[in-house]
C-alpha cells in the first residue's frame, strides 16, 4: 500500500501546540515551526476510522482496558523489539512523563540522587527537580560517529549513591539508538550498584534502516527486576494528544508498589478514545510505520546532504533514529545564546534551542523532520539565505 507523506496537510486552526501558538512561543506568527515532537502527518487511516466509528456511538462513559489492548501491544513488542512481555507486567498510564513522575515519587524520597544523561529531553530535569530529588547528570560524550555514554562517569556516580536513573532509549535529542554492547555494559553497572532504572523507550519505533531497538530489560534478567520500561503510541503514530501509554514492570513487588501508589494518586480510568486509537494503531499500523520510517530517514539524508553542500557552517550529527535532528551550530559566527533568535528572526524558523536539553546543548538546535520534504526544503533554503547574509 502506498502512503503519501509528501501530500500537503495543514494543522493550522486545530489548537496545535506546534502550529497555533507561534506568536507566544517565538514572538512571531510567521515562523515555520519545526520544534515540539509530534508529526505533521495524519495518523494511519485505520486509527481515524476506528475513532470515527467509536465517536459515532455517542456515549463516552467510563471505559475498561479490554484484553485486546494488552494483546496488540504484546504482539507489537514481540515483532518490533523481540520482547516477550507478559500480560501481568503491563500497567496503564496516561503518558510517559506522568509515569516518570509517578515512579520518582513512588520509589525515591526527597533529596535522593536521580541520574540522567545530558543533553536530554527537558521534562526529565523537571520531573527530578519538581519532586525535590537531587539532579545528577552524566554528560554524553560527543564523537564524530555520534554521542556515547560515559561509563567511567556513570560508575563513579552510581558508586556515590545514585538511587535511580532515567534512560532515554532511543535518545532524544541526539538520536542514538543504543547498541547491544552499550546497553549490556550499562545494565551490568546498574545491577552492580543496585540502581533502579526507568527506561523511556517512547521513540522505540522511529529507527533508521540497519538499526534495531533493543529494550534494555531484555538483556539481563536481574536488571529486568529493577527496571521500569515506558512505551506509548504517541510518537509512533502521531496520537500524543490521546494520552494513552503503557508501563512494563516485570518484578511483582515493584509493580505492586507502583500500582498502589498510582491508586493513591487517584489514577483509575483510561481515556476512551485513547484506548480505541491505541488498539487500532498497534493492530493495523505496521505498514504505515515502515513507510514512515523510510520517509523520515530520507528526510534525515536530505538535511544532511543539503547542509553539507549549502550550509557547511552547520553540521548534522550522526544519528540512528528519531524524527528529531540535532544540529551543531557552534561554527556560526555568533554566541550560542544568539542562535535561537537568529533562527527565528533571520531564517524564520522555530526550532528548539539546544539548552532546553541542558547546558551541554548550547550551540545546538533541535529540528523536527517529521513533515513533508518540501517544507524542510523551504526551511533549509531560508536558513541558507540567512547564513549567507551573516
Ligand atoms: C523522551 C520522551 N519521553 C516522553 C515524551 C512525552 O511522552 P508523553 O506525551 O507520553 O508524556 C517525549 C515527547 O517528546 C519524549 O521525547
Amino acid at each position: 500500500m502506498a502512503f503519501d507523506f509528501d501530500a500537503p496537510f495543514s494543522r493550522v486552526g486545530t489548537d496545535s501546540v506546534k502550529w497555533d501558538i507561534n506568536e507566544e512561543i517565538f514572538g512571531r506568527s510567521d515562523v515555520i515551526p519545526l520544534w515540539v515532537a509530534d508529526m505533521d502527518f495524519p495518523a494511519p487511516k485505520e486509527v481515524s476510522e476506528a475513532l470515527c466509528a467509536r465517536a459515532a456511538h455517542g456515549a463516552f462513559g467510563y471505559t475498561i482496558y479490554p484484553e485486546e489492548f494488552y494483546d496488540v501491544f504484546i504482539n507489537w513488542a514481540k515483532n518490533r523489539y523481540n520482547w516477550d512481555i507478559h500480560r501481568e507486567w503491563m500497567v496503564n498510564s496516561h503518558g510517559v512523563v506522568e509515569a516518570i513522575n509517578t515512579a520518582i515519587q513512588c520509589f525515591t524520597t526527597i533529596n535522593d540522587p536521580v541520574l540522567i544523561q545530558t543533553p536530554v529531553y527537558q521534562p526529565f530535569f523537571k520531573s527530578i527537580r519538581n519532586n525535590e530529588r537531587q539532579l545528577v547528570t552524566s554528560p554524553l560524550i560527543e564523537t564524530p560517529a555520534g554521542y556515547e555514554m560515559d561509563f567511567a562517569d556513570l560508575e563513579t556516580k552510581f558508586a556515590s549513591g545514585v538511587k535511580m536513573m532515567i534512560l532515554c532509549s532511543p535518545h532524544n535529542p541526539v538520536g542514538r539508538v543504543w547498541r547491544r554492547d552499550e546497553l549490556v555494559r550499562l545494565a551490568q553497572l546498574l545491577v552492580r550498584y543496585n540502581v533502579l532504572l526507568i527506561s523511556d523507550e517512547i521513540h522505540a519505533d522511529i529507527i533508521y534502516p540497519g538499526y534495531r531497538q533493543i529494550p534494555i530489560a531484555t538483556l539481563d534478567e536481574t536488571l529486568a527486576r529493577q527496571c521500569i520500561t515506558l512505551y506509548a503510541p504517541g510518537k509512533t503514530f502521531n496520537i500524543a494528544g490521546l494520552t494513552t501509554a503503557v508501563t512494563i514492570i516485570p518484578d511483582e513487588e515493584l509493580r505492586t508498589q507502583y500500582c498502589d501508589f498510582s491508586n493513591k494518586m487517584g489514577e483509575h480510568i483510561g481515556n476512551t478514545l485513547g484506548i480505541t486509537a491505541f488498539i487500532a494503531a498497534y493492530k493495523y499500523g505496521s505498514p504505515w510505520l515502515d513507510a514512515l520510517n523510510q520517509y523520515v530517514w530520507s528526510n534525515y539524508q536530505f538535511v544532511k546532504h543539503f547542509v553539507a553542500e549549502y550550509i557547511p557552517q552547520l553540521r548534522v550529527t550522526a544519528q540512528q533514529g528519531t524524527f528529531l535532528l540535532w544540529l551543531d551550530c557552534r561554527n556560526l559566527p555568533m554566541k550560542a545564546t544568539e542562535c535561537s533568535r537568529f533562527f527565528i528572526d533571520k531564517a524564520g524558523l522555530g526550532l528548539n534551542d539546544g539548552t532546553w536539553f541542558g547546558k551541554d546543548g548550547a550551540g545546538f538546535m533541535r529540528m523536527n523532520i517529521a513533515c513533508r520534504r518540501s517544507l524542510i526544503q523551504q526551511a533549509l533554503e531560508q536558513l541558507q539565505n540567512a547564513v549567507e547574509h551573516l
